[in-house]
């Protein structure tokens, strides 16, 4: 099967029948081929997926190529906390534990945008909906532990800077820098989990997966999809991009609410470990969303 030029490979023959795994984002891209690998190695995968026809026709494709594969659809639009309500709601009603939950769905470089919260689209949807999904499931972490979470980072969060002043940027959007932004916030809302749920049984982790041949690049210049497309066979496939997802998945004992990179832990920017931005963000997170999580 076909590989990229660059991307270190990995594997792993740790099992997970009996697991449960939650993918957001799982109709395409990184998500579908992380929902794909759980899915052989035995966890019931559920595709978290704003779009159904197009997570139906995952569900599909896992299970023609995955045999026996325990995989199902459920609608989740993170860019609306009444839907991300509704999901969770789902969860508790038809699964009886989870042990892994993926953050993985995400949004990126996209005009200016709000959720119907009004909330600015990348901030909203890589970031808020998948803290507040985290809120919701946390009794189900909590009772299936150990159990681990999995936010999706990016390099972008060398540049980023979490600006309280106007963190949905109402008065100025610069699509990069929101972007950015929102993978900061994702690494720090990781070091924060990591350090208020360790008595639990429930470990965090950042991912970096890298740079991936994914529809990641849609909002981009056409010009620049072109030239990216062009040069695909320098990037990492999709199955490549879940290596680290996977890994932080599957290790024993690694490390709580690091950043990891390759299958291996990285360096954060100073920003992304600065503890006491972490708890500011987590406050501002509970305001905006009107909920109450010490
Ligand atoms: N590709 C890279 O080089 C790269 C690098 C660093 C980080 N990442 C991160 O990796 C993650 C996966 O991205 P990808 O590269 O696999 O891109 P992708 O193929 O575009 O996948 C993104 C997924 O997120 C879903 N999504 C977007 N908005 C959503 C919403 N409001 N509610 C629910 N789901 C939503 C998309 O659904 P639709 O199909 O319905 O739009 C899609 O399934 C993202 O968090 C991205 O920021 C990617």
């Amino acid at each position: 099967c076909f590989r990229s030029f660059y991307a270190k490979q990995w594997s792993s023959d740790i099992r997970l029948d009996g697991k449960t795994a939650i993918v957001t984002g799982a109709n395409s891209g990184i998500g579908k081929a992380t929902a794909k690998d759980l899915a052989m190695r035995g966890a019931h995968v559920v595709l978290a997926c704003r779009d159904m026809e197009k997570a139906e026709k995952a569900v599909a494709d896992i299970m023609r190529e995955v045999e026996s594969a325990s995989v199902v659809a459920m609608k989740l639009d993170l860019a609306d906390t009444k839907s991300i309500c509704e999901f969770a709601e789902n969860i508790y009603n038809t699964e009886q534990s989870l042990h892994f939950l993926i953050n993985n769905a995400g949004v990126a470089i996209c005009p200016y945008q709000t959720t119907a919260d009004g909330f600015e689209m990348q901030f909203g949807v890589n970031y808020l909906g998948h803290f507040l999904l985290t809120y919701l499931l946390l009794d189900l972490l909590k009772y299936s532990a150990p159990s681990r979470v999995i936010n999706l980072g990016s390099i972008a969060h060398l540049i980023g800077k979490i600006n309280f002043e106007d963190v949905n940027s109402e008065k100025r959007y610069h699509a990069t820098r929101a972007y950015a932004q929102s993978k900061l916030a994702n690494t720090l809302f990781t070091r924060e989990l990591a350090r208020r749920v360790e008595d639990f049984g429930i470990t965090a982790y950042a991912v970096d997966p890298g740079k991936v041949s994914t529809e990641i690049i849609r909002h981009l210049r056409r010009s620049l999809q072109l030239f990216l497309r062009t040069f695909a066979f320098v990037m990492k496939t999709p199955a490549e991009g879940s290596y680290t997802t996977l890994f932080c998945a599957v290790t024993p004992d690694l490390e709580s609410g690091g950043y990891y990179r390759d299958c291996a832990p990285a360096t954060c920017s100073r920003a992304a470990s600065d503890d006491r931005t972490a708890c500011k963000l987590w406050a501002l997170s509970c305001q905006l969303l009107g909920i109450c999580w010490d």
